[in-house]
């Protein structure tokens, strides 16, 4: 009999220290007015050094394994998703798993950027249903200040560290994750990259001042693709599931830009009043920032049983996806 795929407990952490528009006005040429009109942002968590993505992970994990009512033991697979890893071998999953004890699960990164959790999501489904998997811990992780050239203010006020995790259960009762939409496009991957520290341009002292070993964005550009490839993806898995934007509880958007999200709620035909905005805690978290928001929907119970969330997301690849959740 087909399982669906529930999502039964949710966690996140945000690292104490914080750092506001008024210290970044103190570091480069910014304004708070300009970062607040322009992007939304007010405040970001930044990790201290020595603390990796594993570490804001192991934190909320265990959250939503306690809000599961699972123990680690029972968890038979980890998607983590990020752009941010400890280090490059092993993945970042793989650390994860050693700090809480998941010694029963396969485990995994996915790197799409700030779709990741979406895509995770829509992984765990398909395993769910396949039969590979029962109990799927899904994670959206970054510590994106350790990419961010704090000498750019193109870019530098835009990224947060945190992390949002979900535990995504198989059940016989219909709902949970119901339908899904993932798409990339490979060709327009210099919009948005960090073009130094693989294994193709290993870092050295030339890349290291010219700025490569950090993220390199053409803002509008991005905002462009954004706006058309996130409204494009709302559209087609409301029209796979036969709903419209009014059928919609609320949607939670990858929070990179408050314009963004005005524009993908309007070509949506969703009010404002109808979609999770908390850019301005937090900044743009990548692969972090649906999952922290979904924990904070859950936490603050704006979502009841029978309602329907969108989420939709859209990164650097670029990659982008959708996802209709059933509660
Ligand atoms: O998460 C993955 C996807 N990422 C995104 O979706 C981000 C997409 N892009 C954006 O959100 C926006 O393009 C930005 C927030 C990055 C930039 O906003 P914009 O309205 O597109 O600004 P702009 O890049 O066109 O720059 C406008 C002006 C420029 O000055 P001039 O050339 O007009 O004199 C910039 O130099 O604003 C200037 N500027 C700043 N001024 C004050 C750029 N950054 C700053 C800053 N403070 N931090």
């Amino acid at each position: 009999m087909i399982k669906y795929a529930h999502i039964t407990g949710t966690g996140s952490f945000a690292p104490e220290k914080v750092l506001t528009n008024s210290d970044l006005e103190r570091m480069v040429e910014t304004s708070n007015d300009w970062i607040v009109s322009r992007t939304g942002i007010k405040n970001r968590h930044l990790v201290q050094n020595g603390t990796g993505s594993s570490d804001l992970a192991a934190r909320a994990s265990q959250i939503a394994l306690a809000k599961a009512g699972l123990d680690a033991k029972d968890i038979d697979l980890i998607l983590l998703a990020t752009v941010t890893p400890d280090q490059p071998l092993p993945s970042t999953a793989c650390l994860l798993q050693d700090k809480i004890g998941a010694s029963n699960a396969a485990v995994m990164d996915v790197v799409a950027a700030c779709s990741g959790f979406v895509y995770n999501l829509s992984i765990a489904k398909a395993m769910i249903q396949s039969g590979q998997a029962e109990n799927v811990l899904v994670l959206g992780v970054e510590t994106l200040s350790k990419l961010v050239n704090w000498e750019d203010r193109n870019t530098c006020v835009l990224f947060g560290d945190g992390c949002g995790a979900a535990v995504v259960q198989a059940k016989d009762e219909p709902g949970g994750i119901m339908h899904t939409y993932m798409k990339s496009n490979g060709s327009l991957a210099d919009l948005l990259m960090v073009p130094a520290g693989g294994c193709k341009v290993p870092l050295n002292e030339e890349n290291i001042k010219n700025g490569a070993r950090y993220i390199n964005m053409a803002g509008p550009e991005v905002y462009k693709n954004a706006v058309k490839a996130m409204g494009e993806a709302g559209s087609i898995v409301l029209k796979k599931s036969g709903l419209s934007g009014d059928d919609i509880k609320l949607m939670i958007p990858h929070q990179a830009n408050i314009r963004i999200i005005d524009s993908t709620a309007k070509r949506l035909g969703i009010p404002m009043e109808r979609v999770y905005v908390n850019i301005h805690d937090y900044g743009n978290t990548s692969a972090a920032s649906i999952a922290i928001a979904l924990d904070e929907v859950i936490g603050k119970k704006l979502i009841d049983k029978g309602d329907k969330i969108l989420l939709v997301a859209f990164g650097a690849g670029f990659t982008w996806g959708s996802i209709i959740v059933e509660f």
